[in-house]
């Protein structure tokens, strides 16, 4: 079958991007392999994991569900646009110091998805907390790593 080609602009990290992409094509592989952003992970490539979460319009997406043309005009933040100025942001800090990254396979995706839960809940109790990264699957550190680590960042961020 003959491959579709349209054109698309996407805002990904404070930087916009115009590309013909492939209707076919996901926001995920876009990202990967066409901008070169490998941060953002690609596991189960089934919306099942949450490897490949990012920020769209303000709202947390496994960027593997969405075609790249469904993105057409989205500003989108990845893990490459969390830490500022060579500075890890204190979600990463606090992730580190907890322990809570072993092989860090759903690290990026996790950080996003803490960084929605602290907007929401700047002091979130632990039920938020799980249900706020239920989307996020850790084959790793058990998640009471992490949920001490959202604790610790919550706090640093409300200074
Ligand atoms: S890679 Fe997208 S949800 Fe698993
Ligand atoms: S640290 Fe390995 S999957 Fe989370």
């Amino acid at each position: 079958m003959e491959e579709v080609f349209k054109p698309i602009c996407v805002e990904v990290n404070d930087v916009s991007y115009h590309r013909m992409v492939k209707t076919s094509v996901s926001l995920l592989d876009f990202i990967r392999e066409e901008l070169k952003l490998k941060g953002t992970k690609k596991s189960c490539d089934n919306g099942e994991c949450g490897a490949c979460t990012v920020i769209m319009n303000d709202e947390l997406v496994y960027s593997c569900q969405i075609l790249a043309v469904q993105a057409n005009g989205a500003k989108i933040t990845t893990i490459e646009g969390i830490a500022t100025n060579a500075k890890l942001h204190p979600i990463q800090e606090a992730l580190i110091d907890e322990g809570a990254v072993q092989c860090g396979f759903c690290t990026p995706g996790m950080v996003l998805a803490i960084k929605k839960l602290l907007e929401e809940y700047p002091n979130p109790t632990d039920e938020q907390i799980r249900y706020g990264l239920a989307g996020n699957v850790c084959r790793c550190t058990g998640y009471v790593a992490i949920e001490k680590a959202v604790k610790k960042a919550a706090a640093v961020l409300r200074g």
